[in-house]
């Protein structure tokens, strides 16, 4: 399939101008691997992890260009479709989070695991290393800074890049509290718990004024009641940092709408590129 698309891509005319056929190769080639996907899941779900890696490889190829991605997805017959993968893909996230959570307890795992290249949770813990250095970057989060991470999940991967990375503290929110559960034995495990404390409340509800930073999941939702919360409460000086997605990227997790944002706007932005699934806004209050 990989292969057909890069066909149809490299069939691009020059000067900006696109083939249609590239367009509808994706879309058919997108609603195809769903239909296998569903298929392979009822007969071997085992095999998720390998269908799972070969959609992902042509959302994370950059092949289609950006009027391209945005035929596939504007069409309201892929509606469904859009809708249909992310689910797939943040049921998945979950599950990947939770079983590398438990395998904690259960197998006595310490921060060697987190370097374990054998583990099927290696590529996923790299690709949120690397996502961490960037909104490192884009929020100037360093010594001593105290962050309000919205959306920490039973493997708070994030915070503990941050706080492996910079001298910083991370108070982490999840609204589900068998995740904040869990988490907060992996803190342990790690002997992070200095640092990273988990609570079990939802991120429109939570008191953000003691914060230096504070960084919204791209999964954490209701957005707007969320953004509405931190600018009703964070201190004015706060940057804060706010993960969505673009481009094909888009059918991995849903973007956040520049309307949620209110009453902040993004200031700069870290884009997702090769093998990164999210985007990063750093916001400025409008
Ligand atoms: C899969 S996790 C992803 C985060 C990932 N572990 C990380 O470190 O970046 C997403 C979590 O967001 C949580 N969540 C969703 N909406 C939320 C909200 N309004 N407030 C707090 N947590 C929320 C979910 O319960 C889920 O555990």
């Amino acid at each position: 399939m990989l292969a057909k698309i890069k066909d149809a891509v490299r069939s691009r005319k020059p000067g900006g101008s696109y083939e249609v056929d590239a367009v509808q190769t994706l879309k058919s080639s997108i609603r195809g691997w769903l239909r296998e996907f569903d298929e392979v899941i009822r007969r071997e779900p085992q095999s998720a992890l390998h269908a799972i890696l070969s959609i992902e490889a042509i959302l994370l190829s950059d092949m289609p260009i950006g009027v391209e991605s945005e035929d596939i997805l504007i069409d309201r017959d892929m509606h469904d479709v859009v809708a249909h993968c992310q689910r797939i893909f943040s049921d998945f996230e979950l599950v990947l989070e939770r079983s590398f959570a438990q395998a904690f307890q259960r197998r006595n795992y310490g921060r060697e695991a987190l370097a374990d290249r054998e583990n099927v949770t290696h590529s996923y813990l790299v690709r949120y290393r690397e996502l961490a250095r960037r909104e490192i970057a884009l929020g100037e989060i360093g010594f001593g800074d105290r962050i309000a991470f919205v959306g920490a999940g039973s493997f708070p991967v994030s915070a503990i890049e941050y706080a492996l990375s910079t001298d910083c503290t991370i108070q982490g929110l999840d609204v589900d509290s068998s995740a904040v559960g869990t988490a907060s034995a992996v803190v342990k495990a790690l002997q992070l718990d200095n640092q990273i404390t988990l609570h079990n409340i939802g991120g429109q509800a939570f008191d953000y004024e003691s914060f230096d930073v504070i960084v919204v999941g791209v999964l954490a939702k209701p957005k707007r009641a969320i953004m509405q919360r931190i600018a009703a409460t964070a201190s004015k000086n706060a940057r804060i940092l706010c993960r969505t997605t673009h481009g094909l990227r888009r059918l991995i997790y849903q973007p956040t709408s520049p309307d949620d944002l209110r009453p902040y706007q993004p200031a700069g932005v870290s884009l997702a590129r090769g093998y990164q699934t999210l985007s990063t806004w750093r916001l400025e209050r409008s």
